[in-house]
C-alpha cells in the first residue's frame, strides 16, 4: 500500500518550489484547509443544526439572499486569515467592500485573500455539493501599512496560488501555486487532506457541457450556435454531447477537469455582463484550468489578462477543455461576422 501523502507534507516537500520562500504561502494554504475542515463539518450537518439551514434573512451586495451557510462560511475564513499574520486584507463575494485588517501583526503581512466562502449556496437545503474558491495574491501596498483596494484588483496573471473545496461526496482540496495542479481528499477518520490526485490534466476536449439552458433565448447568437454544435450527432461517437448543469460552479468544474468538458456562464440579457464574479470565481478556476491544460476566456478574451476594476465585477465565462472553449469561441466569433 502506498505511503499517504497529507497535505502538510506536500505543502513542506514542495516549498523548495520557491526559492527564498519562508513559509508564508504554505501557512496560509494550511489555514485554508483548517477552515474548509470546519466548513466541511458544518455543511455535512447542514440539515441537522437550525442555526445553519435556511437564508440568514439578508441579502448581499450581489443582491442574493444570504444563506446562513454562506455567513457561516465566511466568518469562518476571514478570522484564520485575520489570525494567521499572512495576511493583510481579504475581498470576498459576502462583504460589499474589502476587508483591511487592522491588528498590527496581520497588518505585516505580505498577501491577500479574495474567496467565495460558498459557492452554489442555493444547494444548500436540498444536499447537492457546493464549494468554497480562493484566489491569493502579494500585496502591493506596504507591509505594515493598512491593505488597499488596489491590492485587491490585480489581474489574474498574478496570482501567487489558487484553488476550491468541493463539499460533494468526499470533500477535496485542489490548488495550484503555478507548478501543477494537486487535489487532496479530506480523510475524516485522521482529520487530514491527502494526496489522492497528483499533477492533474484535465483532457484535451470532452463531451459534457454544463451551462443553464433556461437562458438560451437570452445569449448571444454564437453561444447558442455553440450549443447547437453539442447537441448534434457526432460522426465520431454517433452521439451528441451530454448535458450536465449541477447549478454549483465547482462541482461542474470539477467534474469537467477530470472528464473534459466545458462549462459557460455567457452574458445575457438579463446580466449582459454574465453572472459569475471575476475576482473570486473566474480568475482562481482559470487558473487551475490553465495550469492542468485547459483554457479560460470570457469566449473571446483570455481572463487572466483581464485588469479588475470592480470588486464584485462580472464576467462571461466558458472554461474547461481546451479544444471545447476553442470551439466555442470560434463560433462565437463566427457569429459576429454574420451581419
Ligand atoms: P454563488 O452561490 O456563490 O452565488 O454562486 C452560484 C453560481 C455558480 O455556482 C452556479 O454555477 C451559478 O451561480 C448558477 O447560476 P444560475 O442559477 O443562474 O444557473
Ligand atoms: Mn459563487
Ligand atoms: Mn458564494
Amino acid at each position: 500500500m502506498s505511503k499517504v501523502t497529507t497535505l502538510n507534507e506536500f505543502i513542506m516537500a514542495r516549498q523548495a518550489d520557491f526559492p527564498g520562500a519562508s513559509g508564508e504561502l504554505s501557512r496560509i494554504l494550511n489555514d485554508i484547509a483548517v477552515a474548509s475542515k470546519i466548513v466541511s463539518r458544518d455543511v455535512r450537518r447542514a440539515g441537522l443544526v437550525d442555526h445553519i439551514l435556511g437564508a440568514q434573512g439578508e441579502t448581499n451586495i450581489q443582491g442574493e439572499e444570504q444563506q446562513k451557510l454562506d455567513v457561516v462560511a465566511d466568518q469562518q475564513f476571514i478570522r484564520v486569515f485575520e489570525s494567521g499574520g499572512e495576511v493583510c486584507g481579504i475581498a470576498s463575494e459576502e462583504n460589499d467592500d474589502f476587508v483591511a485588517f487592522t491588528d498590527e501583526h496581520a497588518k505585516q503581512g505580505k498577501y491577500v485573500v479574495l474567496f467565495d466562502p460558498l459557492d452554489g449556496s442555493s444547494n444548500i437545503d436540498v444536499n447537492v455539493s457546493i464549494g468554497t474558491i480562493f484566489s491569493i495574491y502579494k500585496r502591493k501596498s506596504t507591509r505594515g501599512s493598512l491593505a488597499t483596494l488596489e491590492d485587491m484588483l490585480q489581474p489574474g496573471t498574478e496570482q501567487i496560488a489558487a484553488g476550491y473545496v468541493l463539499y460533494g461526496s468526499s470533500t477535496m482540496l485542489v490548488y495550484t501555486t503555478g507548478k501543477g495542479v494537486n487535489g487532496f481528499t479530506l480523510d475524516p477518520s485522521i482529520g487530514e487532506f491527502c494526496l489522492s490526485h497528483p499533477n492533474m490534466r484535465t483532457p484535451e476536449t470532452g463531451r459534457l457541457y454544463a451551462m443553464n439552458e433556461g437562458n438560451i433565448d437570452e445569449c448571444d447568437q454564437g453561444v447558442k450556435d455553440y450549443i447547437r454544435f453539442c447537441q448534434q450527432v457526432h460522426p465520431d461517437t454517433n452521439k451528441p454531447y451530454s448535458g450536465r448543469y449541477i447549478g454549483s460552479l465547482v462541482a461542474d468544474f470539477h467534474r469537467n477537469l477530470i472528464k473534459g468538458g466545458i462549462y459557460i456562464y455567457p452574458a445575457t440579457n438579463q446580466s449582459p455582463e454574465g453572472k459569475l464574479r471575476l475576482l473570486y470565481e473566474c480568475n482562481p478556476l482559470a487558473m487551475i484550468a490553465e495550469q492542468a491544460g485547459g483554457l479560460a476566456t470570457t469566449g473571446a478574451n483570455r481572463i487572466l489578462d483581464i485588469q479588475p476594476e470592480r470588486l464584485h465585477q462580472r464576467v462571461p465565462f466558458f472554461v474547461g477543455s481546451k479544444q471545447m472553449v476553442e470551439k466555442a469561441m470560434a463560433c462565437v466569433e463566427a457569429a459576429k461576422s454574420v451581419v
